[in-house]
């Protein structure tokens, strides 16, 4: 190769290798916004953790998720990532609870995984350590969490071939990323998702509050709107009869919904509407 050659590779490579990282980056800000991320890891500061999950097994401390070596996950490679975003399972090979909603997050693409990551990385480091879980026997024994993954399988999304793209997009952002399930659908007494009977809403929430029902096929209360109050509550935050959305849901309005693009709103109120209108 003629030295010619090899001062052009050496200055092309290192720059389309730098402009593909911040692709990488923004396109994982956005997925970070469909899953919700912010929601349970940040207090005061960005992605530092220590958000307490009140739940009725204990309190859960969220861990620190900043590019931090000592405290965050900044020494991960991205196949760890990928391995705990999906799977549930920790660098050293431990589970993780499922107040972490791996389940949902098992169906999102490596390469979303991937820029995921690349986007976490981008941020400031924070020097916190995490407290740790305050939980009662014998749910503070974080072996017995293979049993519970025995017993909760993970139903990874799968598109359906019979629908829209639009619908199938709506259907992903619900049940993977965004998650709704895991406050919309009941859980059975190990804590696990009474999938089955879908998001019929519940009246033991996080920190113990009623979540409204997603699936009324009643259509007395949410199975009543169409797709333009869907697609306005999740953008604003404000039902059809004037009211605003508050407890928990206000986290998924600030941190998700009010930051996906038109289309992917219009996809899940197209999806959520198509539950109730068969
Ligand atoms: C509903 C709350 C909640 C949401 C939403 C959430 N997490 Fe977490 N996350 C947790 C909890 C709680 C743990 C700790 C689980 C454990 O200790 O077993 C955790 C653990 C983790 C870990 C493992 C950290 C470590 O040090 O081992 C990573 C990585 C992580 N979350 C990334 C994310 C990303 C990225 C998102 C968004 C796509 C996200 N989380 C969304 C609650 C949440
Ligand atoms: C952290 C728990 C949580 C998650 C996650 C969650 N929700 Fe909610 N949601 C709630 C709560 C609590 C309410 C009731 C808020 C109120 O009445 O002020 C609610 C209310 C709603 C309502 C209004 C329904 C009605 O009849 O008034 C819609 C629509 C909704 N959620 C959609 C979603 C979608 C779509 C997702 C996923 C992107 C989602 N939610 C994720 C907790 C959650």
């Amino acid at each position: 190769m003629s030295r010619y050659w090899l001062l052009l590779l050496l200055g092309i490579v290192p720059n389309a290798f730098a402009e593909s990282q911040k692709a990488s980056v923004s396109r994982g800000e956005y997925v970070f916004n469909t899953g919700g991320c912010a929601s349970c890891h940040t207090k005061d500061q960005a992605l530092a953790g220590n958000v307490e999950l009140v739940t009725p097994f204990g309190t859960f401390f969220s861990p620190n998720i900043t590019p931090d070596t000592q405290y965050g996950i900044g020494g991960w490679s991205d196949a760890q990532f990928v391995k705990a975003m999906r799977e549930g399972i920790s660098p050293a090979g431990g589970h993780y609870y499922p107040a972490f909603p791996y389940t949902a997050y098992a169906s999102m693409p490596v390469q979303d995984l991937i820029d995921l990551k690349a986007y976490l990385d981008a941020q400031d480091p924070v020097s916190q350590p995490t407290l740790p879980h305050d939980l009662g026997f014998p749910f503070n024994q974080r072996v017995l969490l293979g049993v519970w993954k025995f017993f909760n399988d993970v139903d990874p999304w799968l598109a359906n071939p019979n629908k829209s793209a639009s619908w199938n997009r709506g259907s992903y952002l619900v049940n993977g990323p965004g998650h709704c399930a895991q406050c919309h659908t009941p859980r059975n007494i190990i804590g696990g998702l009474q999938s089955g009977v879908g998001m019929v809403g519940t009246e033991q929430g996080p920190d113990g509050e009623k979540v409204p029902a997603l699936l009324d096929l009643t259509q007395a209360a949410f199975g009543a709107w169409n797709i333009d109050d869907i697609t306005f509550a999740l953008e604003v935050g404000m039902t059809p009869e004037g009211d605003f959305l508050g407890g928990s849901m206000s986290h998924v309005l600030d941190n998700t919904t009010s930051k996906m693009s038109p289309q992917d709103l219009t996809a899940m109120a197209e999806y959520l509407y198509s539950l109730n209108n068969p």
